[in-house]
């Protein structure tokens, strides 16, 4: 069993870069091929060993709360008509063993705000942080999370998933720099919430997927308002720095950005083909 058994997910965003599909329903209800984005990211905690996943949710996102939660009209109904396969979809969605918890984010304030927003439901564990808009699909092997659970293992530390981008797209990211100290594993010795190109540290950027120590939410405590006027937890990240030693993963696989509508399509078309 992994040391990390708490995934959060941050869901409380507007989706405004998706309106009007995202007027009445949850970004993360948006579909790549045949699932939501939500699930992707949820089967990825659970094959990594995680068996609660935190939620922080906003007044419009009911429908990720439903789809986390027994179906049981339509299960019957299916049961009735002896559709099996399509029964173990449904309820495949939320394996039995596993726990889900929703917290309600009353106000947007921010990624970090968010993440603190989880602190009852995680206590004084290291747990996970995955932003289902980025979506990573490793074809060849164990999923990003997954790879960072064994980094955190190795290293004891909090370990954030990067890779590179173009300099001229660092005003999107995080932006991280340090010394490698082994394939694929450097240390953070700089972290920068969305620099202009010009204040980059290096061309890494820090992606959706972070494993981090409990230690962060008293970091974030004190987190004041960053980049766009919200409560960064890059800016705790760069706090946490200062005590805890902090590991850039670069991860194995490909990610989409589903925050944005060509790289929402490119899964769209990417997965379906690997279908
Ligand atoms: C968030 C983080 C940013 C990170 C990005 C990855 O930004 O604040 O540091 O690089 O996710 O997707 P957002 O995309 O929510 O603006």
């Amino acid at each position: 069993m992994s040391d990390i058994r708490t995934a959060v997910f941050p869901v409380a965003g507007l989706g405004t870069r998706f309106l009007p599909a995202t007027k009445a329903i949850a970004k993360e209800m948006l579909t790549v091929v045949d699932k939501p984005l939500i699930q992707y990211a949820t089967e990825e905690a659970v094959a990594a060993g995680m068996d609660t996943l935190v939620f922080i949710v906003g007044r419009t996102k009911n429908a990720i709360i439903d789809h986390y939660d027994k179906a049981y009209e339509l299960e019957t109904e299916l049961g009735l008509r002896n559709k099996t396969a399509l029964l173990e979809i449904v309820k495949d969605v939320i394996p039995p063993h596993i726990h889900c918890v929703f917290i309600r984010q009353s106000e947007a304030l921010g990624l970090g705000h968010a993440v603190l927003c989880a602190e009852p439901a995680v206590g004084n564990k290291p747990f996970a942080v995955i932003l289902p808009d980025d979506l990573i699909y490793n074809k060849d092997g164990a999923s990003c999370i997954q790879q960072m659970v064994d980094v955190y293992k190795k290293k004891q530390g909090s370990v954030i998933g990067t890779q590179t981008v173009a300099m001229e797209e660092s005003d999107k990211y995080g932006m991280v720099a340090g010394p490698q100290l082994e394939d694929n594993i450097s240390r953070v010795d700089e972290i920068i919430e969305k620099p202009a190109p010009a204040e980059a540290p290096s061309d890494q950027a820090v992606v959706g997927r972070y494993i981090l120590t409990a230690e962060i939410f008293n970091k974030l405590k004190t987190t004041g308002r960053g980049a766009g006027n919200e409560i960064q937890l890059t800016d705790a990240i760069a706090e946490l720095r200062k005590t805890e030693e902090i590991y850039a993963y670069s991860f194995q696989g490909r990610r989409y950005d589903c925050g944005s509508k060509i790289g929402y399509l490119e899964a769209n078309v990417e997965i379906a083909l690997l279908h």
